[in-house]
């Protein structure tokens, strides 16, 4: 009896608010219905006429303006920033863009452009840079597992067409609907090829358990089929004003390393190169072969791939421990060297404070964090 109760009330209660949601989401639009809204970009370069109610994130990327996003609108990444000069609709900002916000970018009326909905006309400013991203639908032609969770993807661009990036920088990966999500969303992924390479793109996927995107590649996604990807984003590439270059990965984070590694190699350029690969076990290392023959090649070049737990049947003959150790006892100084880091917050943040102890100022360590 009691257990019917409870049920009737669970029951009730969960209509009552799955009305109450349908009620606000139509009441939103119905109620709040912007029309169509004026976005007046950097004095007038660009005017665009846009249907109000989305995100601006969503509503540039509509009209072929890309922000760059790594967290796909989740307010976690920051990177979507934009100044907003005019336009009510903004409002004030948002708890979610708080931590994002330093207090001179409020002033000058920077807003997360994932968090804020196009509500009204709006006179916006964005690097015009950004206007040379572009979005294009590749064919995915090659799919490897390169470790037991990671896997290579070789995307072939439209016939004719090609990318330019800087070696180190990432696209964004639209996904499809598959399974119970119903959704696209996009995820950010280092580009591993090589910047020379401008009619493919290769991108290094590792499964993340329950991830949306990873899930979605390393189980639906086959050969043969149309990817979206759109960039080239981010500023994290070679500044090179040194004589060494100090590079630290962890699991996928070797991606904008090698794609770095070859760049130095092919522009012919004098920078020596250490690089420093983490990986928890003997399982999780790949491209072994490939970084020992250009260590072999190129005596500018050093690969130094560690292992924190190596399986004892692996008979593991290189560097054992976490890739940290390597970096404070091989690395002396911070003079005349830049350091690039790309792996997990952990170990990112593990490594910076190892660099600045041996004298590596903030401009000359940069990092991408996964
Ligand atoms: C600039 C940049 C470049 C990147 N390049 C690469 C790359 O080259 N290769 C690559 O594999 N990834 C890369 N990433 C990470 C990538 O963008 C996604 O965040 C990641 O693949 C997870 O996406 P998802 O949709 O599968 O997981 P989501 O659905 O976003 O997350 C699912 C759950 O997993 C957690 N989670 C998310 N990411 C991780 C993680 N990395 N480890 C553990 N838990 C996590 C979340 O908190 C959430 O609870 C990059 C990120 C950035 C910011
Ligand atoms: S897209 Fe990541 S914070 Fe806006």
């Amino acid at each position: 009896m009691d257990f019917l109760i409870v049920a009737r009330t669970v029951i009730s209660l969960a209509l009552v608010s799955g009305a109450l949601a349908v009620i606000v989401s139509v009441a939103d639009k119905v109620l709040n219905n912007y029309g169509e809204c004026k976005l007046d970009i950097n004095d007038g370069q660009k005017q665009l006429t846009v249907e109000g109610g989305s995100s601006l994130l969503s509503t540039l990327a509509g009209q072929k303006i890309f922000i760059p996003s790594a967290c796909g609108g989740k307010a976690t990444c920051g990177l979507c920033k934009v100044q907003v000069l005019s336009g009510t609709g903004a409002g004030q900002v948002l708890p979610t863009e708080e931590p994002y916000l330093t207090e001179k970018e409020k002033a000058d009326s920077y807003r997360l452009s994932c968090q804020i909905k196009v509500k009204s006309d709006m006179r916006l400013r964005i690097p015009e840079e950004l206007f040379n991203i572009r979005e294009f639908i590749c064919e995915l032609v090659e799919i490897e597992d390169m470790t037991y969770d990671i896997k290579r993807l070789r995307l072939k661009l439209p016939k004719g067409d090609e990318i330019n990036f800087k070696a180190g920088q990432f696209v964004q990966l639209y996904t499809k609907p598959y399974g119970k999500v119903k959704e696209e969303v996009f995820r950010a992924y280092s580009i591993s090829s090589k910047a020379s390479e401008k009619d493919h793109l290769e991108l290094l996927i590792r499964l993340v358990p329950d991830g949306i995107c990873t899930t979605w590649v390393h189980t639906a996604l086959k050969e043969g089929e149309q990817v979206r990807v759109s960039g080239p984003y981010g500023d994290f590439f070679l500044r090179g004003d040194c004589e060494e270059l100090i590079m630290v990965a962890g699991g996928s984070g070797l991606a904008p390393i090698r794609s770095l590694v070859y760049d130095v190699i092919e522009k012919g350029l004098p920078h020596k190169m250490r690089f420093f690969f983490g990986a928890n076990t003997v399982k999780d290392l790949y491209y072994l072969e490939e970084f020992t023959r250009i260590e072999k090649d190129h005596p500018q070049f050093s690969f130094i791939p560690c292992v924190a737990k190596p399986e004892p049947e692996a008979n593991w003959q290189g560097e054992s421990g976490f890739v940290t150790v390597a970096l404070e006892n091989q690395v002396d100084t911070g003079e005349a060297k830049e350091a690039y880091l790309c792996g997990s917050p952990g170990m990112l943040n593990a490594c910076i404070k190892i660099l600045k102890s041996k004298g590596f100022k903030d401009n000359t360590i940069f990092y991408d964090e996964f």
